[in-house]
């Protein structure tokens, strides 16, 4: 299944090949409609599923930004819509399959750090998978990576230090901290974000985590980026939306867009 995507992306985009790929979280999808060379619908691509999230398209777009190749996938899968574990890591191998050396995977997330505002950016310096599950469960491909993969630096800290250095230079504030995944789609009570702080979350989301071990297990360079859109649970006294993230997604996305590309243009 995997050659199949590959074969068939390679023949729509006449061997385009990308060497960054990005993943836009909850309402972070603009970016890939603003530089929107060709899109495919995942609809159409062997091994693909439809995304099912309100807020996620559903397409992969390839583009140049700032004269890098980059392949974005507009919507994510998520295990929380029912999808195996390998459905939703599937397109990091088909990314890696295609040439992308650097990984960008973007989320929406909860602030478990008291210090964190709706639409503060966070880049990840490192995960708890608390997923219940892992993606490299199964027989181990060894032509992409080893069976028991080091995961000491997932979020590559030369990379950390250029998105924060990308930060400063436009001065937009970045927090830092580490994300928690969990598997949704429940939001956490306040009882389980007492727990995450207290094991050293940052941030919780229901996302990033499969790929980003999945990438870093392939072998390419791993960059995090949340989206704080609500303080998670019990932070605040205020209730959760999903109306609410992706409002404060949309007021992030001005900053996150010129963060990405000044990213794109520093790699
Ligand atoms: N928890 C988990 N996932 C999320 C949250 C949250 O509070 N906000 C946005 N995604």
């Amino acid at each position: 299944m995997l050659n199949s995507a590959v074969e068939y992306i390679n023949k729509c985009t006449n061997n385009f090949k990308p060497e960054i790929g990005i993943i836009l979280g909850s309402g972070l999808g603009e970016l890939a409609d603003e530089y929107c060379g060709q899109a495919l619908s995942y609809s159409e691509i062997p091994g693909f599923e439809a995304s099912t999230v309100s807020g996620h398209k559903g397409r992969l777009v390839f583009a140049e930004i700032n004269n890098k190749k980059v392949v974005m996938m507009q919507g994510r899968f998520h295990f929380y819509e029912g999808h195996s574990i390998q459905k939703v890591v599937f397109p990091i191998k088909v990314m890696k399959k295609l040439g992308v050396k650097t990984i960008i995977v973007t989320n929406a997330a909860g602030g478990v750090n008291a210090d964190f505002k709706p639409s503060d950016l966070m880049i990840i310096t490192d995960h708890i998978n608390f997923m219940g599950v892992n993606p490299l469960i199964g027989l181990n491909d060894d032509t992409m990576g080893e069976r028991f993969p080091d995961m000491s630096e997932v979020y590559t800290p030369e990379y950390v230090s250029l998105v924060q250095k990308a930060g400063e230079d436009l001065g937009i504030e970045l927090q830092k901290g580490v994300y928690m995944a969990l598997t949704g789609p429940s939001y956490e009570t306040p009882a389980e974000v007492r727990m995450a702080r207290t094991i050293g979350a940052d941030a919780v989301g229901m996302s990033t985590v499969p790929e980003a071990i999945v990438a870093s297990w392939a072998g390419m360079k791993v960059i995090g980026l949340s989206c704080i859109c609500n303080s998670a649970a019990g932070v605040s006294t205020v209730g959760l939306s999903h109306a609410d993230v992706i409002k404060a997604a949309d007021d992030a996305k001005v900053k996150f867009k010129s963060l990405v590309k000044e990213v794109i243009k520093r790699i």
